[in-house]
């Protein structure tokens, strides 16, 4: 399918009332991390979404407010409100709202006014699971139950979230996120190592079947004369992807064996937030603090990779991400460290919203074809009014992704069958 000019508009852009923004405003999407209102009374948080503008609180019983930016009265920031006695006190004339929305207190008129009833302001559904607060920015009737992933499900100790900014469109991320090719290529951080899974075969063939959440494909790498690699992604409407880190990069068993995935919120048109999410394939395995700094520094975002008291990264495009030319000519392949870093570099640099009517896309782009016809459908769905795919958490509740080395002519479905059964 050629994307025109057009068709990249209403794939791109999630503000209110776009047919994309409509789409996204069926799901349950991450709003913000638990962390970041880790305390109840503790102080606001901003939340820009799908182009809104909304403040974050957690009230003192522990339930988590998500409402309008702006207060009812006469529009100040909820921001620097005051957090206390379950709600969020605008401190231009005191006027208080709980996580409903509703204005519970109204010290700047007489007591035996009614008009605090009648006054509300915009507020959002939370959920909390996974170290994320979700959020259902949708109409009420068509919203859909709580997600139910299997990351969801996994004990805490053997789970883990942590967030990224992104200064790019929402749909570059994604399509990175789907795009396995790239692996051989912009992630091969060890030039001398001819072993590398990845680079023994760099055209991996793509075989997408589509699902009732989204899809599934499997990347199929030729590694010897009687091997295949292959790995089984997993694409979760309209903007989660997953895939298995159980093999280390020479093929050998992991020694952390897990399954990690991104869910690309927007921000706004030209900036998203990329939620990360690793949990291990089995119970044999818990993520221990070490084992989560360690490698959410080796993908560039752990927070000694960020700016201070942000989710963005100090290595960013008006530093060039400290690429370092003298390693990207005898090392690694891009010069850049830190995986993510490296997939941030290319996706952004891309320009804020890639042209893709100017794109030529090949063999390996197959996937990234499937997601944007998948997400076009879902535009002409909620437009007649029916539900878009992956919706419902029974579709998706007991998919996983997985990698895997078989013999080569044992087709892969069957030969990933039981990997890809979940556990949790
Ligand atoms: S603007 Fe918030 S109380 Fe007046
Ligand atoms: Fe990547």
């Amino acid at each position: 399918m050629h994307i025109t000019q057009e068709l990249n508009e209403r794939l791109t852009q999630t503000g209110p009332g776009t047919p994309m923004g409509e789409v996204f405003r069926r799901y349950w999407m991450p709003a913000l991390l638990s962390e970041e209102v880790a305390e109840p009374d503790g102080a606001p948080v901003r939340v820009r979404m799908l182009s809104e503008d909304l403040v974050a609180f957690r009230d003192s019983a522990g339930e988590v407010g998500l409402v309008e930016a702006y207060c009812a009265h006469r529009r100040a920031p909820l921001f620097f409100g005051r957090n206390e006695e379950c709600g969020l006190r605008c401190v231009y004339h005191g006027w208080k709202f709980d996580t409903q929305g509703n204005c519970v207190d109204m010290p700047s008129e007489p007591p035996y006014s009614k008009f605090r009833l009648r006054v509300a302001i915009k507020s959002y559904p939370t959920y909390e699971a996974g170290g994320m607060i979700w959020t259902y920015m949708g109409p009420t009737a068509e919203m859909p139950p709580p997600p139910n992933y299997e990351w969801l499900r996994a004990p805490a100790a053997h789970q883990r979230a942590s967030k990224t900014g992104e200064h790019c469109n929402w749909l570059q991320g994604l399509e990175g996120g789907i795009d396995t090719a790239h692996s051989s290529f912009a992630h091969n951080n060890d030039l001398s190592n001819k072993n590398m899974l990845r680079s023994l075969d760099t055209h991996p063939t793509l075989e997408v079947d589509l699902t009732d959440y989204g899809f599934t494909y499997g990347s199929i790498r030729n590694i010897s004369d009687d091997q295949s690699f292959v790995r089984v992604y997993q694409f979760y409407m309209p903007s989660q992807q997953a895939r298995a880190f159980l093999l280390n990069w020479n093929g050998e068993k992991n020694k952390l064996p897990s399954l990690d995935g991104h869910i690309w919120v927007p921000i706004d048109d030209e900036n998203c937030y990329v939620y990360n999410w690793k949990y291990t394939a089995d119970d044999t395995h818990e993520i221990s603090d070490e084992d989560w700094h360690d490698f959410e520094h080796f993908t560039g975002r752990a927070p000694e990779d960020m700016i201070p008291g942000t989710y963005w990264l100090r290595q960013h495009p008006g530093n060039d991400y400290l690429i370092d030319r003298e390693v990207q000519r005898t090392k690694t392949f891009t010069g850049i460290s830190g995986l993510n870093t490296q997939d941030f570099a290319l996706q952004e640099g891309m320009g804020s919203i890639v042209r893709r009517d100017l794109e030529a896309l090949g063999s390996t782009d197959r996937a990234i074809q499937a997601a944007r016809e998948m997400l076009l459908e879902a535009t002409a769905d909620v437009e007649a009014g029916r539900a878009p795919k992956g919706t419902d958490p029974t579709k998706y509740a007991h998919v996983r992704p997985g990698e895997i080395v078989i013999p080569k002519g044992v087709p892969w479905r069957d030969a990933t069958k039981e990997i890809l059964e979940t556990v949790w």
